[in-house]
């Protein structure tokens, strides 16, 4: 059973250490990369970018980039690593991006995007989407919207993703960029109504099921960014609906889950906080919450730590509460 759910792309915290944990909490949710450039696979170690777990599946590496040889050969690297499917990044506002000629801007040069997208087409059958922004700057405007996906659906893209706010490319940091301007769900539903053959997934500010239940309603997709990663149970409870046969899983019994795979991490020389920083949240809303969270955080840097630490987290929570 799949279920039309997925975690967003998020540079420094959808890491394969983030993604093997979210994992165990749902089965069945899409999961992304963080967004690596093209030219990083291109002239860097692809491996280091490039490598993950098998039990990520179904998993989706996002590309930044607008050269079409680079993003051409980064989508051959993702096809030899059997990615299930390549994301476009158009919906990144840094300036550090916009530099590099790619995220939010290429909204403005469509045609960019949908020659990087034939070239990477041409490569490998691995389905390539794209996750963009409603508009950018003062090209604010459903037309706008339109003239930017037209190009790539001439070019063979079926699936969208539409973080439902424009981005603002002058004046407002990538993190104000994820809480204003407003969301305009309307506009990505008129999308979906006006294209229905395209898959549409929906991105920004869902939080709770009634939410993505309603945006499911309208749409194919629902893509969740923050929430998932802040209160990662949220994807236990997503599956456990969307997915009946699934039962909620025991927080317990994924730290227990956690173990064998941190000591392996560790035995490959990498540090216990590289892990455990992404699983502060597991006990979000939960009684002895806070002591799970400073019992990890005073301890994951001490030298020489280990997956004991978790053990001692799960102790001082049980005392705390
Ligand atoms: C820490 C962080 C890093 C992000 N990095 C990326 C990225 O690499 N690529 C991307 O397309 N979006 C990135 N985003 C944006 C998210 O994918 C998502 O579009 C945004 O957070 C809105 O969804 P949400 O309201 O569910 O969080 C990032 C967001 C956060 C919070």
């Amino acid at each position: 059973m799949t279920i039309n759910i997925s975690v967003a792309p998020m540079m420094d915290w959808t890491d394969r250490h983030c993604r093997y944990f979210m994992r165990l909490l749902s089965p069945s949710v899409f999961l992304y990369t963080e967004m690596v450039t093209a030219a990083a696979i291109y002239h860097g170690d692809s491996d280091r970018f490039l490598r993950f777990n098998d039990e990520e599946h179904p998993l989706a590496l996002q590309l930044g980039g607008s050269d079409p040889k680079w993003m051409a050969s980064a989508a051959s690297k993702a096809h030899d690593y059997k990615y299930d499917e390549i994301n476009i990044n158009v919906g990144c506002p840094s300036d550090k991006v916009q530099s590099g000629q790619f995220g939010a801007c290429l909204m403005a040069t469509p045609d960019t995007v949908a020659e990087c997208y034939r070239a990477m087409k041409d490569i490998t059958d691995i389905p390539i989407t794209v996750k963009t922004r409603i508009g950018i700057d003062n090209l604010d405007s459903y037309e706008f919207l339109v003239n930017f996906i037209e190009p790539l659906i001439d070019a063979g893209c079926r699936k969208f993703i539409i973080h439902a706010r424009i981005a603002v490319l002058d004046g407002l940091s990538p993190k104000e960029n994820r809480m204003v301007p407003a969301l305009n769900y309307n506009r990505v539903y008129r999308l979906k109504h006006d294209f229905p053959d395209l898959e549409i997934v929906i991105n920004g500010g869902l939080t709770d099921i009634t939410q993505v239940e309603h945006v499911l309603q309208h749409l194919d997709g629902a893509m969740i960014g923050r929430q998932a990663y802040y209160q990662p149970y949220f994807l236990a409870e997503l599956e456990q609906y969307f997915n009946p046969q699934s039962a909620l899983p025991d927080r317990r019994d994924i730290v227990e889950q956690m173990l064998p795979y941190i000591d392996e991490v560790i035995q490959y020389g990498e540090p216990i906080g590289r892990v455990t920083r992404h699983m502060l949240g597991l006990y979000a809303g939960q009684p002895g919450a806070r002591k799970w969270r400073r019992s990890i955080s005073e301890n994951a840097h001490r030298k020489g730590a280990g997956v004991e630490i978790l053990i001692d987290a799960l102790n001082a929570m049980s005392i705390a509460a």
